[in-house]
């Protein structure tokens, strides 16, 4: 038997990497060996690419270009973190996955879905969450949350317009996408959010 893998998506502001947080705490009390990883920047050559992708420094990124280096991110990943812990058995949370890169890239950035579906199972070498925990929240509401933070990203500085679209893709994602997605409506207090997430991963981990 293998070990599980749960992850995290949503719009900026989302509250994602906290619930993520608090989720570890919840499935290490109750006994289960938890790796807490996240894309971009879960490896050191992926510490060097997100820099790439997010700093700004390096604009303009063509969306072909920006695709694949969210890939090799998370090829380098799933070989060097994901994989191995799933063989040892343990609980990945992952904050973003491949639906990030099927949102962002995809629907907010245009590119083609069918050109794009090969090349992301390819870079995760064909690994699906078990569960993908959806969080939504109004863009605004999750812009201004963001505003409160130290580090501002090539993404934070996108246009109201480009967020909608994200939101948009994840909300049709979740209606017609795979079971293993749960949408999880984000603008309510961080104790509630997690009350609702805690049903989800206990019927996965009971
Ligand atoms: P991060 O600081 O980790 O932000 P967040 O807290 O919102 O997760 O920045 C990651 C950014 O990269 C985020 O704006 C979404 C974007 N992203 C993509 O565009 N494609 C991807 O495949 C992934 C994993 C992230």
């Amino acid at each position: 038997m293998e070990g599980c893998l749960i992850t995290f998506e949503g719009g900026e502001g989302s509250g994602k990497s906290t619930q993520l947080g608090h989720v570890a705490d919840y499935l290490s009390k109750k006994g289960y060996p938890v790796m807490q990883t996240a894309e971009p920047g879960g490896t050191e050559i992926g510490k060097a690419i997100r820099a790439l992708l997010l700093s700004g420094r390096h604009d303009p990124i063509s969306p072909k270009a920006e695709l694949l280096l969210y890939l090799a991110d998370r090829a380098q990943h799933i070989e060097q973190v994901v994989r191995p812990a799933l063989k040892n058995r343990k609980v990945v949370l992952c904050d973003r996955f491949t639906d990030s890169t099927l949102i962002y890239q995809g629907y907010a950035r245009g590119i083609d879905f069918a050109e794009m579906k090969s090349l992301l199972s390819f870079a995760a070498d064909a690994v699906v969450p078990d569960l993908t925990l959806l969080l939504d929240i109004d863009v605004e509401k999750g812009l201004l949350r963001l505003k409160k933070r130290a580090e501002i990203n090539r993404f934070d500085r996108e246009s109201h317009a480009f967020h909608q679209k994200v939101r948009q893709g994840y909300l049709a994602l979740a209606k017609q996408g795979p079971s293993r997605i749960r949408l999880i409506p984000a603008d309510q207090t961080e104790a509630a959010v997690f009350e609702t997430i805690k049903k989800e991963v206990d019927v996965l981990l009971p």
